[in-house]
């Protein structure tokens, strides 16, 4: 529950009892637009934690596809043997495929009067949904005696109800891809208490690597992405994606570090690499997938470029042994923007993508703060320095240098960024605590980018109370959106089945069949959606405020917590269309009227609308089972005036929209 007990709550209703006595109010002053709206204000942040994309965003239903995971025995792999039938799996490093493909599945079947297989249950179930054409393929090559029919199925985890079923015969002869289209019926019921199973009725020996299975994916694209994922995503207008990372791009070791180049053509050449959130990544989402992406939303690519600082600590000194990183880097870039006659650039022709991708942001490294050695400022300027040789109209991001936590606690220094990078993670009276964090920025210094912030309370995702927290915080970037030019919440993803989050407070769950977005998903996508391009000057009176309970450290400091505000509020005018944003946030369980001035306006239509997430409880929230509890509600508004009262509802994110005449 939110923050108060019985004496918090007594200082709280002084508070507002005294305030009653004034009334709250705004006053927009149209005739001087404070500062204009960086277009990339809202964007989204991504790596593989969560099961962001396996398991996650990459459509792949099947998990462990070329039998790298860790174990002695197939991981996420089982033999069936039905009524009778015998065999055995084992892992076999013998044959090889290629320097991708070098282990693969071993079945052999001793007794084939029932059905022997190898199943594989996806990452928690494979989604079966009725009218769905499902894509399988693997290699396989089997002792002579074997070669025959093999029987391709998506079953029931038990193997009672098969959902599709299709059979592909099986050469003569060594390794060899086999592809088979599995087709649902009309009328089955969702679900995904689910296997995928490869069987068949002759005894001998079989052998498959690279099994994989897609449903339709978003834009038809071939190892693409999931449907109900992209749309939420698409929902949000998002005007930028970072990528790789966050720690992803780090690696623990420096051999664990992003690997672009293995991330890139068929599947076939994709050995996948151990990540950093405790599982491997497949690498099925690479770079190309990671541009195509950017492409299907009309996001513009922020490029994190790996920067010789590893996660366990070791980091690479500037000079002649971290020359191969800025090389690598350079010819990463040239790989996103290069037309098709330098290599790399060539090479995403030869991936299938000509055209170049347009990139204006690069950010060196992630949380380099953490390299206690203080490297990174020579590190940065290496790359920075051969960056901007080669490609000067890019703008350059730090990952240290700001006034963020890590920031602050280890105060390293960059010469030359254009943009440094902040990162904030706070519970909601944190956050609404600091709401006005930016106001007094120094705007000569380098812009802001927050690359990473969340409020974190909620699991796995989000919930109210944080998305006020959220809201609150993006007041404040919004206020100072000419100088806080991006930001991106983190971390975007979670899988929320068990075993499948490593860090909670995310901001979009799903499992095998749906997706749902937390609170904190639709107070972004209200934030990014109804967003002008210039700030108006906003000036608020008797603001209510609120007062926390004491923690144990306060009261051990003798500290008696202070007031902080209890309403939030920003406003930006669109001068295309001229649409008049005000945005509030009531973080108060109380009814809060407000009164409304608008300062310099000539005409105004007399009705609007108003978009609210709001809810009776800050810690309600949005589940697999509930993904809509909460929701934005519009309704239409009557009574608009140069100066009118509106009533925000307790827990409240609310948007006003009003059309200004000339
Ligand atoms: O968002 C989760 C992690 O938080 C990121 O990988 C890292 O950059 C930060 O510490």
């Amino acid at each position: 529950m939110r923050r108060i007990t019985t004496i918090a709550g007594l200082i709280c209703f002084m508070v507002y009892s005294n305030l009653a006595a004034q009334e709250t109010s705004l006053t927009l002053d149209l005739t001087k637009p404070a500062a204009n709206v960086s277009p990339r204000l809202y964007g989204l942040m991504t790596e593989e934690i969560n099961y962001s994309y396996d398991g996650g965003l990459y459509a792949e239903l099947i998990r462990n596809r070329i039998f790298k995971d860790d174990g002695k025995s197939p991981v996420n792999w089982s033999v069936v043997q039905d009524a009778g039938g015998k065999g055995n799996i084992i892992l076999d490093h013998k044959n090889d495929i290629n320097s991708a493909l070098t282990t693969c599945l071993q079945l052999t079947v001793e007794d084939a009067s029932g059905r022997v297989g190898v199943a594989n249950g996806g990452y928690w179930g494979i989604p079966v949904k009725p009218s769905t054409a499902y894509k399988a393929s693997f290699y396989a090559k089997a002792t002579d005696n074997a070669v025959g029919p093999l029987t391709v199925s998506i079953e029931t985890s038990d193997g009672t109800v098969k959902f599709a079923e299709a059979q592909v015969t099986l050469d003569k002869g060594g390794w060899k891809k086999y592809a088979v289209t599995l087709n649902t019926a009309a009328g089955i019921k969702p679900t995904n208490l689910t296997r995928f199973v490869i069987s068949t009725k002759k005894a001998g020996t079989y052998w498959f690597n690279l099994v994989s299975l897609f449903p339709p994916t978003f834009n038809n694209r071939p190892n693409g992405n999931r449907i109900d994922i992209m749309n939420l995503m698409a929902d949000m207008k998002p005007s930028f994606l970072r990528f790789p990372g966050g720690n992803f791009l780090e690696g623990d070791f420096f051999a664990t570090r992003f690997p672009w180049k293995t991330t890139l053509g068929a599947l076939e050449d994709r050995p996948g690499h151990p990540g950093c959130w405790s599982y491997r990544a497949s690498d099925g989402m690479g770079l190309l997938e990671f541009l195509q992406w950017c492409e299907d939303l009309k996001m513009e690519p922020l490029l994190a470029v790996y920067a010789g600082y590893t996660l366990k600590g070791d980091h690479m000194d500037a000079g002649p042994f971290l020359k191969p990183f800025v090389d690598e880097a350079l010819e990463e870039i040239e790989y996103v923007t290069g037309d098709i006659h330098t290599k790399w650039g060539a090479k995403r022709a030869q991936d299938g993508h000509p055209e170049p991708f347009k990139l204006n942001y690069i950010e060196v490294g992630n949380e380099d703060g953490f390299d206690r050695s203080g490297s990174y400022e020579a590190r940065f300027t290496q790359f920075y320095d051969a960056i901007k040789a080669k490609y000067p109209q890019l703008q350059i991001i730090s990952t240290v240098g700001g006034r963020d936590p890590l920031g602050m606690r280890f105060n390293v220094k960059t010469s030359t960024p254009q943009v440094v990078d902040e990162h904030y993670y706070r519970t909601a009276w944190e956050m609404e605590e600091d709401a006005a964090h930016y106001d007094n920025y120094d705007r000569s210094g380098p812009k802001i980018f927050v690359g990473e912030w969340a409020t974190r309370e909620g699991s796995p995702t989000t919930n109210m109370n944080a998305a006020i927290g959220d809201a609150a915080w993006m007041t404040g970037m919004e206020r100072n959106a000419d100088h806080v030019i991006m930001s991106c919440y983190a971390p975007l993803f979670v899988n929320v089945n068990h075993g499948g989050m490593q860090w909670e407070s995310d901001l979009i769950g799903y499992n095998a069949l749906s997706s749902y977005g937390s609170p904190s998903y639709y107070a972004q996508k209200m934030f990014s959606t109804y967003l002008g391009n210039q700030v108006i000057a906003i000036t608020g009176n008797a603001i209510p405020v609120q007062t926390r309970h004491a923690t144990k450290k306060d009261s051990a400091a003798r500290v008696v917590p202070k007031s902080i505000p209890a309403l939030f509020y920003v406003a930006t005018r669109d001068t295309k269309t001229n649409m008049l944003y005000i945005k509030v946030v009531n973080a108060s369980g109380n009814v809060t009227p407000v009164t409304i001035n608008l300062q310099g306006v000539e005409k105004i239509a007399s009705t609007g609308k108003i978009t609210v997430l709001k809810s009776d409880k800050p810690d309600d929230t949005n589940t697999i089972d509930e993904p809509l509890k909460i929701k934005p509600q519009e309704y239409d508004i009557k009574g608009i005036k140069k100066s009118f009262t509106r009533k925000f509802d307790p827990y409240s994110i609310s948007i006003l929209q009003i059309k200004l005449g000339k």
